[in-house]
């Protein structure tokens, strides 16, 4: 308790308090703990997720082991041990189904095979093994609403209008449908929806690409079909599914985006997820300005749903100095999402621009962007190559995302490690200076820092499940916030301003013990209830209370 200016006579009586302050928390001892034992604990039984890092990898752009300059599952495989090291927990890979290739592979062509790209069933098998001997879970995409035009229900449907599978896509005798027309006559890339099948004579609906029709969940065989999918690679052992544009799988006369009859879907494939153990799914959620949609009750939808409003929005916060606005998408969604909601937090993927693009090329931010990343409520995932600052490519071999596509870089010298052939498409910009190998010999490089922050973080139940509070500092630059679960706290300070040091009290922090600085830099003592904070120009630190 704070003493304050008080008379000589009252301090001996020994009541000379300040009765307007707060009480100040409890001193205690919070021993350490063996982290590795921690971990462990954290990363099994059903919440896994929420204390796994995650890591998105594009199968194509990753390894390749057959000369051909496309990376493929061997490939993959051979990486584990980098990723085992780097401190991932689990992957999400891109989609790897035979496919024309109109949309990345978003366009899929048979749904219980491999492709040959990319592989053969077994090699698929094997990466499941390889990665569970060493601890990694294993996500693939789940793309649900469309198929390629050259999956074979679709040649069926599109056949003639009397087929079995007539009704498995939405099709109408007008470039339009009042009954399905989503209240809108474009697709996404602002392309006309629908789009005339000479053979039935009829038009289809594309929510995406032309070769990407989209499934007509109201025929109740796609339900079944659709569903027998998740059940084909559940046996096969995945843990769970990246389920892609989620909330467009039904079609209405004004409106596609997560009507009722999707969410019951949803429920539906979840209870197909529950019958297996351990298994998650993450929703690609259409909403940027929250995901709580997603979560249902909380036990009935997703268990993770994308934060896109940090996730692909936080250029626009690091590109000024204030604090609040870093935290607003944190704060919204602990306000929106029911209890025990966990979002998934990326700061890129591979539809937007690389982090390096979006930091304007300002190493601090995509830095800083990546401690709140990890150090904020949701559990991160890492798009492959982050670690490094992976530069953005020029060539586009599909579309104008593949600037974020390029291959990853393992070492110097011809093909970076990455191929022995000529790469599918051509390399980012400075690969010599973004390779693991160049990377991994500098301490101040991306990825030491990563590695670093990720070893920290790991087997510290408070970042993965603790919650959030956000500390009133008095200077609006410096973004002061705990997290803590059970019987540990950690205090995060970071500094928006690139320029200069800042020093800011932070009233009621009430810390229960003194804090020890466990990475990056800055110092914090305690001042009764408050709290003082030093950080350096755009500094990060994280302190343990104890
Ligand atoms: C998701 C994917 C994107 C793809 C689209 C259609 O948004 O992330 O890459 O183009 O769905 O499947
Ligand atoms: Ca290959």
């Amino acid at each position: 308790m704070r003493l304050v200016a008080c008379s000589l006579a009252l301090l001996l009586a020994a009541s000379c308090k300040n009765d307007n302050a707060p009480a100040a928390a409890p001193e205690v001892r919070y021993p350490e703990k063996d982290r590795a034992a921690e971990a462990s604990r954290l990363l099994t039984g059903a919440d896994w997720y929420r204390h796994a890092v995650f890591y998105e990898v594009n199968i194509r752009s990753f390894q390749d082991t057959n000369g051909d300059g496309i990376g493929d599952l061997k490939g993959l495989t051979s990486r584990l041990d980098d990723l085992k090291a780097l401190g991932v927990d689990a992957l999400w890979l891109m989609p790897m189904y035979p496919t024309p290739f109109v949309d990345s592979g978003y366009d899929i062509a048979d749904y219980q095979d491999i492709s040959p790209d990319y592989g053969t069933l077994a090699d698929f098998d094997a990466l499941i093994a390889a990665a569970h001997a060493r601890g990694i879970r294993v996500m693939t995409d789940l793309v649900l609403n469309h198929t390629s035009d050259q999956h074979a229900w679709f040649k069926e449907s599109r056949s003639s209008k009397t087929n079995p599978k007539a009704d498995w896509y939405v099709w109408s005798d007008t470039p339009s449908d009042p009954n399905n027309g989503c209240g809108t006559a474009n697709d996404t890339f602002g392309k006309d929806a629908w789009k005339l099948d000479p053979t039935r004579n009829q038009y289809y609906f594309h929510r995406f690409y032309a070769g990407q029709p989209d499934l007509n969940y109201r025929n109740p065989e796609v339900v079944k079909a659709t569903l027998d999918v998740a059940r084909f690679w559940l046996d096969r052992g995945v843990d769970g599914f990246r389920c892609d544009v989620i909330a467009l799988l039904y079609e209405s006369a004004t409106k596609c985006d997560f009507i009722p009859e999707t969410q019951a879907y949803i429920k539906q494939l979840r209870a197909v997820l529950d019958t297996y153990k351990d298994r998650t799914m993450v929703a690609e959620s259409t909403d940027y300005s929250g995901s709580s949609a997603y979560y249902g009750s909380g036990k009935d939808m997703f268990h993770m749903a994308f934060n896109f409003s940090y996730g692909y929005l936080w250029g626009l916060p690091f590109a000024g100095t204030l604090a609040a606005s870093v935290a607003k998408p944190f704060e919204q969604a602990l306000a929106k999402n029911p209890a025990g909601a966990q979002d998934a937090l990326p700061i890129g993927s591979h539809d937007v621009n690389r982090a390096f693009v979006a930091a304007r090329e300002i190493e601090s931010r995509w830095l800083r962007a990546a401690f709140v990343q990890m150090t904020m409520p949701g559990t991160p995932y890492i798009y492959y190559g982050e670690e490094l600052a992976l530069r953005p490519g020029t060539q586009v071999v599909v579309d104008g995302r593949d600037v974020a596509r390029t291959p990853m870089l393992w070492s110097k010298g011809a093909g970076f490690g990455f191929t022995t052939g000529k790469p599918w498409i051509a390399f980012g910009a400075d690969p010599e200076k973004t390779n693991l190998e160049a990377e991994k010999a500098d301490p101040k490089s991306t990825y030491s820092f990563y590695r670093k922050l990720l070893a920290v973080r790991r087997g510290r139940e408070a970042f993965g499940a603790g919650a959030l509070k956000i500390l009133p500092a008095d200077d609006s630059s410096v973004l002061v916030y705990t997290r803590s679960s059970n019987d540990e706290t950690y205090v995060m300070a970071l500094g928006m301003d690139e320029e200069d040091a800042h020093t800011t009290t932070v009233a009621g922090a009430n810390l229960p013990g003194d804090a020890q600085l466990l990475f990056g830099e800055g110092t914090l003592t305690r001042e009764g209830t408050s709290a003082k904070v030093t950080i350096p120009a755009a500094g990060m630190a994280i302190f343990r209370v104890r």
